[in-house]
């Protein structure tokens, strides 16, 4: 167990569908602690450098479109293990698959239009956090809650 932080965009169909607060919400209900927060479009250049590890594959084309096709909201959330509870929260890839109670679950049915992206590990979380946010743009702030959100062994 640790703490963690994990790069979390509300793609450009949650901006669309005016999702953005009720999924924001769905993470603080979580006691997931947001450090980092801007709303910005994503570049074809910022794409590629985003998902690097799919430019070569076939659904590539069609990924970039989408996910530079309105804004997105890129938020840097921290808290134990805060990158596989954001993947928990989020559910499977594709909404048809993804259980009830997931936000992926919840708000859709699609393998494209999957509301939200998360950091699938440790490495990617500081690679991606680096590629939307500068240093200064993280706050780092505690609140009279954090002795209430685990026991200290479990941080
Ligand atoms: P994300 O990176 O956006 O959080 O999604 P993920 O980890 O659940 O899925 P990943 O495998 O990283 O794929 C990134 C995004 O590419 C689209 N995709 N399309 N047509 C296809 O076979 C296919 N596979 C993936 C999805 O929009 C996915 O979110
Ligand atoms: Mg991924």
């Amino acid at each position: 167990m640790a703490t963690q932080r994990s790069l979390i965009l509300v793609k450009p169909d949650g901006v669309n569908r005016r999702l953005i607060g009720r999924l924001i919400t769905r993470i603080e209900d979580k006691s997931l602690k947001i450090v980092g927060l801007k709303m910005l479009r994503v570049t074809e250049e910022l794409s590629r450098q985003h998902y690097a590890e799919h430019v070569t594959k076939p659904f590539y084309p069609l990924l970039e479109e989408f996910i530079t096709s309105g804004p997105v909201v890129a938020i840097v959330v921290e808290g134990p293990d805060a990158i596989t509870v954001m993947r928990t929260l989020m559910g499977s890839t594709n909404g048809r698959d993804s259980a009830p109670g997931t936000i992926r679950g919840d708000f859709g049915c699609s393998r494209q239009m999957n509301l939200m992206h998360g950091s699938d590990g440790p490495e990617a979380a500081e690679r991606e956090i680096g590629i939307y946010f500068r240093d200064e743009e993280l706050l780092e702030y505690s609140t009279s809650l954090d002795s209430w959100v685990c026991a200290d062994d479990e941080r």
